[in-house]
């Protein structure tokens, strides 16, 4: 089968179009044949940085060529010994082992059952595909962890990027009022999404605006922000930061006025991906992918996903 392969940490140009054998299905798995691939930013730092990669793949010993990935769409090929859930046939979706190795970029995958969901038939494999490990942070982020509930008032950052695009809409299915940031390139696409307000960050400060947010989903990769996001959280609210970490600065102004503070790495988990294969089923979250890619093209994708500048989820066909 082909695959996407990297020897050596580096640049773009370090992906190898590969021939490798089809992996197997083992107890618990399903082989997936892969139908759409989604990229995040992660997979671009696993690309060029040796200890992210590590940290994130979580490579056996002596492991020293890797396919990067987790982030699938595609009809079950083959379930593995004591898989009940899926069988031949089945249109599924999920994040694949994260952290820890997926092995997405590939035309087949054996996927734990346990970590996927039935991919709803009015969502594409390209939409299902990007709503797996974008979705799932945005989910655990607001539900799981923060408990989101109706009527809170939620900021959402980088709201026209892959996280931000569904952390939008998941608020807004639990009836939450949220306002988002975005440079104003994303201003049109973010209302649509059905943002209340937007603040265009080149323009204004958003703690100038929002001081009495219940929950705050920060995403940018910058301390300063994480304290200004903590300024515009209510007494006893909620902060998750998915990017920054917490350092004492923050945590002590975070205590002072009562928050909580949650710092989030995304979990595979089925259960979750069922409940965003739900809300995708019932129109509640719809995928926005801005940019397709061929399989023969993928390392242009990891050009799109490195501008930072990302509008929703790029995918690669398979
Ligand atoms: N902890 C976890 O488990 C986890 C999981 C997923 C992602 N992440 C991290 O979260 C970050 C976002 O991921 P993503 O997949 O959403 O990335 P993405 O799809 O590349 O989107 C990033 C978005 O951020 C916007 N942006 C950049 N600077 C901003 C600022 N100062 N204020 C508001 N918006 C800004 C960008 O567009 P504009 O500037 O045009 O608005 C872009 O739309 C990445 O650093 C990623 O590594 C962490």
């Amino acid at each position: 089968m082909r695959a996407i392969t990297l020897k050596e940490n580096g640049g773009i140009e370090n992906l190898r179009f590969s021939e490798i054998e089809r992996p197997k299905p083992n107890h618990g798995e399903v082989l997936v044949k892969v139908k759409a691939i989604s990229i995040n930013p992660v997979d671009a730092g696993v690309r060029r940085d040796k200890a992210t990669l590590q940290r994130m793949l979580r490579p056996k010993e002596g492991e020293d060529t890797f396919i990067l990935g987790w982030d699938i769409s595609g009809v079950v090929e083959e379930a593995g010994s004591n898989v009940t859930e899926f069988e031949k046939g089945d249109e599924v979706f999920g994040m694949v082992n994260f952290p820890g190795n997926g092995r997405a970029y590939a035309e087949y995958v054996a996927a734990p059952a346990n970590q996927l969901a039935l991919k709803p038939k009015n969502v594409s494999h390209e939409e299902a595909a990007a709503a797996t490990l974008a979705a799932l942070t945005a989910w655990q982020g607001l539900v799981t962890n923060a408990k989101i509930e109706k009527g809170d008032k939620v900021l959402v950052h980088a709201a026209g990027g892959g996280v931000g695009h569904y952390a939008v809409q998941i608020a807004k299915s639990f009836g939450a009022h949220v306002i988002a940031t975005g440079s104003s390139s994303k201003k049109d696409f973010v209302m649509k999404l059905g943002a209340d307000e937007f603040i265009d960050y080149t323009a204004e400060k958003f703690e100038d605006k929002v001081k009495d947010a219940d929950i705050v989903l920060d995403s940018i990769s910058d301390p300063d922000h994480l304290l200004r996001s903590i300024a515009a959280t209510k007494e006893g609210g909620k902060v998750v930061s998915i990017k920054s970490n917490f350092g004492d600065v923050h945590l002590n102004a975070a205590k002072a006025r009562g928050l909580q503070t949650f710092r989030i790495l995304v979990e595979s988990n089925g259960e979750d991906m069922k409940q965003i294969a739900k809300l995708l089923g019932e129109g509640k979250v719809r995928s926005h992918v801005s940019a397709r890619y061929k399989f023969e093209d993928f390392p242009k994708s990891h050009e799109q996903i490195e501008t930072g500048k990302t509008m929703g989820k790029i995918v690669v066909v398979v």
